[in-house]
């Protein structure tokens, strides 16, 4: 990542939607960087076949692996089986997630206060020389926003970047995403990525305007994946074409049938996305 020069396009993790075949077809027009939605690094300790299955990676689409979990044990005997394929470019930490079965273990989004057991487990990815970054909500609840837990996690970790999703784990899409903690986010030093809410050019201007180093988009791009083609003012193609290159990539690589029939769904739609 250069961060110095570049601004950076990322695509989020959307569960369901953004396998590898829709991460392609993203980075093909204007992505810089993919995500693989989240999953849980005991699953992956543990040799589940499904989740090793959704961390293949079938090109040299620059993708991170995004995790999620807080046994040490489980993240190193993962991390000892692993051979990075092409495209891999490190992992994400989930701190973002805010569904309960996640947040009553003290993971996702009540994570975002545990700085000690954030910093361990960025430094076992560091120790096996891995890029690392975090994904985050602004802490759990209005409480911890205000109490500006999210400063602390940035401030007190070391990862190469930050996402951050700018709501609580109690806001849904309902509520305005709060761009207005991103100058203080970005006056610690660390490089930001800003995510929520992000659509339109008028939006990176503004995004740019408080110093943070790239944007992460979801829905709008699974909406219409041309998206970081046109906020880049690069040409494009027709949504058929883009369609048909989507069809062929799914033949290809085959995945669950769920991924292209969510994708369908909401693909040039106003079909409202289930909460996560
Ligand atoms: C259906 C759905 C699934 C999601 N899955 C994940 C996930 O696996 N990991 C993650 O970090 N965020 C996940 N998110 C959050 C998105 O990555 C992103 O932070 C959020 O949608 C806000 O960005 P946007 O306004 O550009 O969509 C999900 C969001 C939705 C709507």
């Amino acid at each position: 990542m250069d961060f110095k020069n570049k601004f950076y396009y990322m695509l989020a993790p959307i569960e369901d939607m953004t396998d590898s075949c829709f991460r392609t077809l993203c980075y093909r027009y204007g992505a810089d960087l993919t995500l693989i939605e989240l999953i849980r690094f005991e699953s992956l300790a543990k040799n589940n076949k499904s989740s090793w299955e959704r961390i293949k990676l079938y090109d040299d689409t620059p993708t991170l692996i995004q995790i999620i979990g807080e046994r040490e044990q489980f993240l190193k005997k993962f991390l000892s089986k692993l051979s990075p394929e092409k495209g891999f470019l490190g992992f994400n930490l989930n701190l973002g997630c805010p569904a309960p079965n996640f947040v009553n273990k003290g993971v996702g989004c009540a994570m975002v206060k545990r700085i000690s057991k954030t910093k361990k487990l960025i430094g076992i990815i560091k120790d096996y020389g891995y890029g690392t970054s975090i994904k985050m909500r602004l802490g759990l609840n209005q409480y911890e926003k205000e109490k500006k837990t999210y400063l602390n996690l940035i401030k007190g970790v070391n990862a190469d970047f930050f996402i951050v999703h700018a709501r609580h784990g109690n806001q849904t899409y309902n509520e305005k995403a709060d761009w207005s903690i991103f100058p203080e986010c970005v006056k610690t030093g660390k490089n930001i990525i800003a995510n929520g809410d992000i659509e339109t050019k008028e939006d990176i201007k503004k995004i740019k305007s408080f110093g943070c180093k790239g944007v992460m988009i979801g829905r709008a791009a699974i909406i219409n994946p041309l998206i970081f083609a046109e906020l880049k003012g690069l040409s494009t193609p027709s949504i058929d074409k883009i369609k048909a290159e989507y069809g062929r990539l799914l033949k290809e690589r085959n995945p669950p049938f769920r991924y292209q029939k969510n994708i369908f769904k909401h693909l040039r739609s106003n079909v409202e996305f289930k909460e996560i």
